[in-house]
Parts: C-alpha cells; sequence; structure tokens
C-alpha cells in the first residue's frame, strides 16, 4: 500500500512518499480503508524533532487520527463490523497510509448525518475541545479570548463557548481568520501580529479583563494574554505553537489569585478521551458543531500539508486524503 515516512526528523520535505507492507487484522483487530487523516499541530512539531511531547524512534510512518471504512475483520471480531464506517486513533502513529489494522475497543461509529472527513475532523480536536470546555467551565455572559480562534481546535472551542452563552474574544493572525472566528460566534476580534493588541481587547472587553484564557500559542502572544486575565480568572494552557509555553511565574498566579489549568487536567481515563470524542461527534451529528475544514491534500502531499500549517495559512482543520 502507499503511505508516506518521516526516516529523519527535520523540515516539511522529510515526509517521503513510500510503500508499506498492507496491515492484517490481529486477534481482535480490524483493517480500514482509509479515507481521511487529520494533521493535529503537534505533528508537525513532531516531525521536525522539536516538539513539547516525547519523540518517536525512527523511521515511522506518521499519523494518529484516522477515519474510514472497515473492509477486513480480525479472527475473533465480530463479521458484523465489516463495511461500518469509523474513526479511530493509532496510539501514535501509522496513520498516514491507505490502510490500518486497529484494536476495535478504539473504534467510534460515524453517525449516518456526518461525512468521515467531518468525523475525522473532530476526533483529535473535538476530544480537546470538549475536555477543555469541561475543564474551563465557561458561565453565561464571561469574556472568554481564544488564541489561534480560526485553528483547528480553535475554530470548534469558538463555537463550544458562544454556545455556552461565554463572550469570546478571537484573536488570530489575519483577518480571514477573524472574519471566520466571528462567523463562528466571536464579539471580539483581534490580529495578535498587531502592536497593541492587548490594548484592543482590554477597550472592548473592559478594565477588568477576561475571565478565561485559552492559551495554545505561548510565547510573547501567550504572556499577553495573561496579562488581559482579571484577578481570580482561568488561564488554561494547552499548547505552545509559537514554539514556547507562556512564561509566568508562581508568584503571579499566586499574587492575582489566577486559576491554572493544564491539559493534564483535562481528561480522567482513556475511556473518557474517547468518550468525549464520541461527544463531540453528537454535537455535530445533531447541527450545533460545524467542524471547519479548510483544505485537504493528496497523501502524497504531506509535505506541502505540513509546511502549509507552519506557514500559517490554514484555516480550521488539515486533512490527508489517500
Ligand atoms: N488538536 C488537538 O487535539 C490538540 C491537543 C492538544 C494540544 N493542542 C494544542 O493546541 C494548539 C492548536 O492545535 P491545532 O492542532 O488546532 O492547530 P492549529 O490551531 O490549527 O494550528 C496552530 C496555530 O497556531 C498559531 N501559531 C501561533 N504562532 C505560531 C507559529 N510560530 N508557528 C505556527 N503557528 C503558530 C497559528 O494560528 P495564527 O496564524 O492565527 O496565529 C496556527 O494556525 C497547539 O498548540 C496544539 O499543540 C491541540
Amino acid at each position: 500500500m502507499r503511505a508516506v515516512w518521516l526516516q529523519e526528523f527535520g523540515g516539511p520535505e522529510v515526509l517521503v512518499p513510500g510503500e508499506a507492507p498492507d496491515p492484517r487484522p490481529g486477534p481482535g483487530q480490524v483493517v480500514i480503508e482509509v479515507a481521511a487523516i487529520g494533521i493535529p499541530f503537534v505533528e508537525t512539531q513532531v516531525r521536525s524533532g522539536v516538539a513539547p511531547v516525547p519523540l518517536p524512534r525512527l523511521p515511522i510512518i506518521p499519523g494518529n487520527g484516522v477515519g474510514g471504512t472497515i473492509v477486513e475483520v480480525g479472527p475473533d471480531a465480530d463479521p458484523a463490523l465489516q463495511g461500518r464506517r469509523v474513526v479511530t486513533s493509532l496510539g501514535g502513529s501509522g496513520g498516514y497510509a491507505e490502510r490500518v489494522a486497529v484494536d476495535i475497543g478504539g473504534l467510534i461509529t460515524v453517525p449516518p448525518e456526518l461525512d468521515i472527513t467531518d468525523a475525522v475532523a473532530l476526533l483529535a480536536d473535538g476530544r480537546t475541545a470538549m475536555g477543555l470546555i469541561r475543564a474551563a467551565a465557561p458561565r453565561p455572559g464571561e469574556w472568554v479570548l481564544v488564541e489561534s480562534a480560526a485553528g483547528g481546535l480553535g475554530s470548534l472551542l469558538v463555537q463550544l463557548l458562544s454556545n455556552a452563552g461565554a463572550q469570546v474574544v478571537a484573536v488570530a493572525s489575519s483577518q480571514r481568520k477573524l472574519d471566520l472566528a466571528a462567523e463562528l460566534g466571536a464579539k471580539v476580534t483581534a490580529d495578535y501580529t498587531r502592536d497593541g493588541w492587548g490594548d484592543r481587547v482590554r477597550e472592548a472587553v473592559g478594565e477588568a479583563g477576561v475571565r478565561i484564557v485559552l492559551d495554545g500559542v505561548g510565547g510573547a502572544i501567550g504572556r499577553t494574554a495573561f496579562e488581559l486575565l482579571a484577578p481570580r480568572g482561568r488561564f488554561v494552557m494547552f499548547g505552545a505553537a509559537s514554539g514556547a509555553p507562556t512564561h509566568a511565574t508562581v508568584a503571579e498566579v499566586f499574587q492575582r489569585g489566577i486559576v491554572l489549568v493544564t491539559i493534564g487536567q483535562f481528561f480522567d481515563s482513556p475511556a473518557d478521551i474517547k468518550a468525549m470524542a464520541e461527544a463531540a461527534i453528537a454535537e455535530a451529528a445533531a447541527g450545533r458543531l460545524r467542524p471547519v475544514i479548510g483544505q485537504t491534500f493528496p497523501l502524497e502531499r504531506a509535505g506541502d500539508a505540513h509546511a502549509a500549517i507552519e506557514a500559517r495559512t490554514t484555516l480550521g482543520k488539515t486533512l490527508l486524503i489517500p
């Protein structure tokens, strides 16, 4: 089968199309004919060899989140699974491929209302968004600042927060991204590549500042957002797309009475992680959440997809199509 290999860490060009053996289902497994593969931002960091997560031993076929149709059922698995549309995580690798063999325990059935691509777009970003919102516990009327608000995760957070009655401040790097965030429900938008963006947000929300910050960017942007937080506000940290996590001292957190929430607090167990993905997919099936698939790339062009994500030109979710 066709697959994309990572043989060495480096720029997008190290993602090289090639061949891999056709997978066969072991006991309790199925083989999925892959229809779409999700690329979360962290996969670009892992590929470059500088990531906030442990790096894998190479070579690997990257890719953790896929969806498609079950084409082969393993020895002791239910034959009725044949033909079912599913999405699943793969334990970290193997996804940039035409077919994958996976344990049936991780399968999530795609509801008839959704395309497989929509369910793939929701798998990682949806479960993270649901776990994050539960941990951040926004209340109606609260001002909540969302960084990279037009990204895969950000575009879902803006919608879930608006649905919960919160008032969203969307911040991102271009007018096109801010327009998308406004369309998804943001009340206030600001371009954080422009000087003084923090002052403009404070003017819009009032001197007290925002009640919650959702920080997936870190660095100078995360720091400005930290300073916009009202006393006793919640600072939710779940990534460092800028390359560095937000810097603040424990003394600052103490003096301002800030509640720090980190991604390690989003989920209780592996079963809970799966349940959050199912909940996001159910929200979409009910028409209350819209995955934004901004762009797709053929599998062989995985490198181009990574380059676009790193260049910050993508909107919403980026998918590979085998
Ligand atoms: N997706 C998940 O399930 C998941 C899980 C855990 C953690 N996270 C974290 O959540 C954040 C968002 O993840 P995502 O997968 O949804 O990605 P994404 O938001 O679709 O893409 C990352 C965004 O970060 C912003 N950014 C800021 N500085 C950047 C820089 N120097 N280089 C590149 N991008 C920069 C860009 O938005 P602007 O152009 O608007 O600045 C870019 O679009 C990441 O930090 C990620 O590690 C995501």
